[in-house]
């Protein structure tokens, strides 16, 4: 049904009408669009600008609607251009033209950023909630594996042995800071922009005050103007998205290259992987492969909205509908692939064997030789320039850092005997790393421990925010 045509004396052509509906995507607002259909009812009754019956008609049809949208029992019609107009139908069928009375004060500018905004804080506190599931199996994962032993890579080159544990918990740390960014976000989303019109606020005595505290919001949105341009929220949304999925994409690329046959580290559960139609033996890490590769279009999506906003005029402008194909996808496809790739974190067994025997390859151990050498009073430069000698010396002998002998040591330099040996040792080498954030398991156990108190809190706060937008979302 069409909200405007008074001044028109045709239609839209059929190709005009297809290229600017949007009901076939928006529908998704649907639910929020009748909630704050409600709060906006309750204010026009409350100013008395509507009569108590007419009200109450259109309270209960609003309700009926609700649940027949929940339960997929009033749907989108070809003739329906988006969601506030086919809610509108279904408005009007039910009461006939009183239904209509609901638009006083009101503009779909105002309501579609509304029940976005409504839309994407039900989302986001379901990302959180999925991202604090993945944060705890790689947190029971890591304390499984703290005292396992693996060489750390640079350059994708062995490094410096550390705990597998430490490896895993880091994935820990960015998805921490990644939920510390949707409780920024909310805080700053949560500002209601209903009362503003079309663009300048509204002359009827409403109060977009009580519509807001309805809606669960903290205050209402400032400019009216501002208000009904914004999508901030939408691009800052879509941000959080594309590094969580950047995050996950790193840990896809880990758990793909772990599972090689080269590496060997990581058996992935017959669950949480796939086969191939030509090649019986093959397993494959396709999980891990599309966390690698969605990242790919949360990325898209973010470039795309900025792109839509970049030098747009104020205020409303049709090019802001493209804001919600992109948001819909990355929210979806998040939300699709954070269970899968949680299970298959739970679910992989490493081999600490493996790990272990390719721990000390490469020489990782050669700063051990350095420190030591600082220990005893030697520059920094000296003593690398030492153990760098100590390095030349074994790859040309073909054997590891441990195997020289005292003529070797001494040569390299004067201050190295043969305690250094002792030192020569990954288990030692790690042990010795016990700044708070180092590999020493001793640390990274204290490490977990304080990743999971930080996020028994974020799960009472996601809880209680979730708790919150039922009660906005109940009739
Ligand atoms: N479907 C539109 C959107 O998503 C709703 C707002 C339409 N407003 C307008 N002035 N035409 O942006």
């Amino acid at each position: 049904m069409a909200l405007w045509g008074g001044r028109f004396s045709e239609s839209p052509a059929d190709s005009v009408f297809a290229l600017s509906r949007s009901v076939q995507f928006d529908w998704r607002l649907a639910p929020y669009d009748i909630v704050s259909s409600i709060a906006h009812l309750d204010v026009l009754e409350s100013s008395g600008l509507l009569p108590k019956a007419d009200c109450m008609q259109i309270r209960s049809a609003l309700t009926n609607l609700f649940n027949e949208v929940k339960g997929g029992k009033f749907l989108p019609s070809p003739i329906d251009e988006d969601v506030h107009s086919a809610l509108e139908r279904g408005l009007t069928e039910k009461i006939g033209a009183v239904g209509s009375a609901i638009r006083a004060g009101r503009s779909r500018n105002d309501q579609v950023t509304t029940d976005l905004k409504l839309y994407l804080i039900d989302n986001m506190l379901d990302i959180a909630k999925s991202v604090l599931h993945l944060q705890e199996a790689l947190l029971a994962k890591s304390m499984e594996y703290v005292d396992a032993i693996a060489p750390g890579f640079t350059h994708l080159q062995h490094a410096q042995p550390i705990s597998f544990g430490h490896e895993l918990a880091k994935h820990a740390v960015s998805l921490e800071r990644d939920l510390s960014r949707i409780s920024d976000w909310m805080v700053r989303t949560s500002t209601s922009p209903l009362g503003s019109g079309a663009l300048s606020g509204s002359s009827l005595p409403i109060s977009p005050e009580i519509t807001a505290k309805r809606l669960g919001f903290n205050s209402v949105a400032q400019n009216s103007i501002d208000a009904v341009s914004d999508r901030d929220y939408v691009a800052e949304a879509l941000f959080i998205i594309a590094m969580i999925g950047l995050h996950l994409s790193r840990i896809g690329e880990e758990w793909s290259i772990w599972s090689t046959t080269e590496f060997g580290w990581a058996q992935l559960d017959d669950a949480y992987s796939t086969g191939s139609s030509i090649m019986p033996q093959k397993k494959n890490p396709d999980v891990a492969e599309l966390a690698r590769g969605k990242a790919g279009r949360f990325i898209g999506n973010l470039t795309g909205l900025l792109t839509v906003l970049k030098g747009l005029p104020f205020a409303y402008n049709r090019d802001l509908q493209e804001d919600k194909e992109m948001l819909f996808d990355s929210v979806e496809n998040l939300l699709l692939l954070l269970p899968p790739l949680s299970g298959m974190i739970a679910t992989t067994n490493f081999n600490r064997e493996k790990m272990r025997m390719a721990a000390p390859l490469g020489f990782t151990l050669a700063t051990e030789i350095a420190d030591y050498l600082v220990r005893k009073g030697v520059t920094f430069a000296e003593a690398h320039d030492a153990a760098g000698q100590c390095v030349k010396v074994a790859e040309s002998r073909n054997c590891e850092l441990h195997e020289l002998t005292a003529t070797d040591l001494k040569s390299a330099h004067l201050e190295l005997v043969n305690d250094v040996l002792k030192l020569l040792n990954v288990e030692v080498a790690i042990a010795a790393r016990t700044t708070s954030n180092g590999t020493a398991p001793k640390s990274v156990v204290l490490q977990i421990a304080k990743l999971r108190s930080n996020s028994i809190l974020t799960t009472k706060w996601v809880d209680a925010e979730i708790q919150k937008f039922i009660g906005t979302m109940t009739l």
